[in-house]
């Protein structure tokens, strides 16, 4: 059985994000998401997460090409996860272009296109002009 993993914060779950795990998926037979903590997200990406950890793993869980989901705690973890879980491939969208080919010497890394015009960051955007314009 072919294993895949990819990390993320995955906050207000959109249709970039389905794309990117269903593209993940197809690389493999089984897909580990390794998704980031609140602690985490505020401490190491400064990210304030909309929806708490266990709303975004739930939301994750639902998901056809999910099949296990396990916390991200520290940048180091990659390694040992992958040596952990046996996994054959390490997959995360193109913005990280370059930041994890020291991950080759463990498995596969592929970086996917990005889905473009949509991103979470965005939609937090959208809602806050939405709100200003209607006051
Ligand atoms: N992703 C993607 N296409 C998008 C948005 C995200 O392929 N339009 C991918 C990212 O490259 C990453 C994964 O989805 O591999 C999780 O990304 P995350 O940072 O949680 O989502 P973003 O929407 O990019 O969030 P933010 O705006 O907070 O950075």
């Amino acid at each position: 059985m072919k294993k895949v993993i990819t990390y993320g914060t995955f906050d207000l779950l959109h249709y970039g994000h389905v794309n990117l795990l269903e593209k993940a998926k197809s690389l493999g037979d089984y897909l580990i998401v390794v998704l980031s903590t609140d602690e985490f997200n505020l401490k190491e990406k400064n990210k304030t997460c909309y929806f708490k950890y266990k709303e975004r793993k739930r939301l994750l869980e639902a998901i056809r090409y999910v099949d296990l989901v396990i916390p991200e705690t520290c940048w180091e973890q990659k390694i040992s996860d992958i040596k952990e879980f046996k996994v054959d491939t390490f997959v995360i969208g193109d913005d990280w272009k370059g930041k994890f080919d020291y991950l080759e010497e463990y498995c596969e890394v592929v970086y996917l296109p990005r889905t473009p015009e949509i991103s979470t960051t965005q939609i937090k955007n959208d809602f806050k002009m939405k709100l200003q314009q209607a006051r």
